[in-house]
C-alpha cells in the first residue's frame, strides 16, 4: 500500500497523458464514443466502495462542466431498486479489478435499459470491460493493496477527462474554459508529488489517532467524498470505526458527537466554500473538538483557528484538488493502521475483489 501510495504522481501523470493532448491544452479521448454527449439528458454512476466515491466526485465534475444532471448510487443499491432509465442515455461504472460482483450486475441491469455502457477499469480485459459499449481504462498498473488507493486517483483522472469532453461536445465549455482547465490538470502530478511530503507530519498525528475510538471525516464540494474516502480507508486498515460528513449537515447530527476525545478531520482546500467550512470547524472548536486541518497554508492562517493538527497541503486551484489531496487521506489511514500493527495490505475479513453478493 505504502509502494502504491507514492506510486500516484507517476501513474496519475501516465494516465492524464493517455487523455489530454498537452500541446494543444484539450482532452483528446483515446477512443471514440458509441454516443453522443449531446443527445443526453442525464448520466448514470455505479460502482461499489472506493470506485463508488471516485463517481461521486465526478457528479460535482460533469454536473458543473458538462451541465449534466448525474444520478449515482452504490451498485447493490441501484439494480434491485429497479431505476427507471431513459433508453438511450449513458451509464457509467467504476471499477479498479472490473469483476465486482454488484457493479457488473448493474452493468447487465443498465444494458437491459438500453443505456450506452461506458466502464472506467484497471484491467481492461475484466469482465465489466469486456461488457461494456466503451472501456475508459485507468493506467494505474496492478493495485495489490486490498485498500485502493493509486486506482481511485487514476479513475477520478479519467473521470475529469470525460466531463471535460462532455461538456466540449455539448458546447456547454469554450475551448479557452477547456484550455484552462487542462492546464490546472496537468500541474496534478508535480501538487501530489509535493503532497507526499507531507508523510512527516501525518506520521506525527498518525500515533495520536491510533488512540482514537471514532473519528469523524468533513468535507465540501468534492472534498464530501474524499471525507466518506478517508473514513473508509481508516476503518479498513486501522479497524477505528469513522464516519464521512457533508461539513454542511454537522448541525444536522453529527454535533451532538463532538467532545475533546473525538478527532474531526476537515477536508478544506482553498475553495469557494472554504469559509462555509470556516464556519463548521468554529462550531467544532467551541465544542472541545479536536481538530485536525488538511488545508493549505491560506486555510491555516484564515481560519484563525487553534487546530490540535494541521497537514498543510501545497497551494493549487480548486477544481481538482479532491486529486491530491486524496494523498493525506491515504496516508493518515496507512500509518495509523501501521501504528497500530495492523497488517495494511491483507486486512482482516476483506477481499481485493468482491466478485459474490
Ligand atoms: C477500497 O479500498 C476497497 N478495497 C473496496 O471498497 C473497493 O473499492 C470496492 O470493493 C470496489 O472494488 P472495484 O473497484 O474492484 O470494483
Amino acid at each position: 500500500m505504502a509502494k502504491e501510495i507514492h506510486e500516484q504522481p507517476e501513474v496519475v501523470g501516465h494516465t492524464l497523458a493517455h487523455y489530454l493532448d498537452m500541446g494543444s491544452e484539450k482532452v483528446a479521448l483515446p477512443t471514440k464514443l458509441p454516443f453522443d454527449f449531446k443527445k443526453l439528458d442525464r448520466v448514470s454512476i455505479s460502482a461499489c466502495g472506493t470506485a463508488y466515491y471516485a463517481g461521486l466526485v465526478a457528479k460535482y465534475w460533469f454536473e458543473r462542466f458538462a451541465r449534466l444532471p448525474v444520478e449515482i448510487d452504490v451498485a447493490s443499491e441501484f439494480r434491485y431498486r429497479e431505476a427507471p432509465f431513459q433508453p438511450g442515455n449513458l451509464a457509467i461504472f467504476v471499477s479498479q479489478s472490473g469483476e465486482t460482483a454488484d457493479t457488473l450486475a448493474t452493468l447487465r441491469y443498465a444494458r437491459e435499459q438500453k443505456q450506452h455502457v461506458l466502464s472506467v477499469v484497471n484491467v481492461p480485459t475484466s469482465t465489466i470491460a469486456r461488457e461494456s459499449d466503451a472501456v475508459m481504462p485507468t493506467l494505474a498498473g496492478p493495485e495489490i493493496g486490498v485498500a485502493s488507493t493509486k486506482a481511485f486517483t487514476c479513475q477520478l483522472s479519467v473521470l475529469v477527462c470525460l466531463a471535460i469532453a462532455a461538456g466540449r461536445a455539448r458546447g456547454v465549455l469554450s475551448e479557452e474554459d477547456e484550455r484552462k482547465l487542462v492546464r490546472a490538470l496537468v500541474e496534478v502530478p508535480r501538487l501530489m508529488s509535493e503532497a507526499l511530503r507531507v508523510e512527516p507530519q501525518v506520521e506525527a498525528l498518525a500515533r495520536d489517532l491510533a488512540k482514537s475510538r471514532d473519528v469523524l471525516y468533513l468535507g465540501r464540494g468534492t472534498a464530501y467524498p474524499l471525507a466518506l474516502e478517508g473514513a473508509l480507508k481508516l476503518k479498513e486498515i486501522s479497524y477505528i470505526h469513522a464516519e464521512g460528513y457533508a461539513a454542511g449537515e454537522l448541525k444536522h447530527g453529527p454535533i451532538a458527537l463532538i467532545d475533546e476525545t473525538m478527532p474531526v478531520i476537515v477536508i478544506a482546500p482553498f475553495d469557494r466554500v472554504f469559509d462555509k467550512t470556516v464556519s463548521n470547524m468554529q462550531e467544532v472548536a467551541a465544542r472541545g473538538g479536536k481538530i485536525i486541518l488538511i488545508g493549505d497554508q491560506r486555510a491555516e492562517h484564515e481560519s484563525a483557528i487553534r487546530f490540535f493538527k494541521a497537514i498543510t497541503m501545497p497551494d493549487m486551484a480548486a477544481d481538482f484538488a479532491a486529486i491530491p489531496y486524496a494523498v493525506p487521506v491515504q496516508m493518515l489511514a496507512y500509518h495509523t493502521a501501521v501504528v497500530m500493527g495492523k497488517d495494511v495490505d491483507q486486512p482482516r475479513n476483506l477481499a481485493k475483489s468482491v466478485t459474490v453478493e
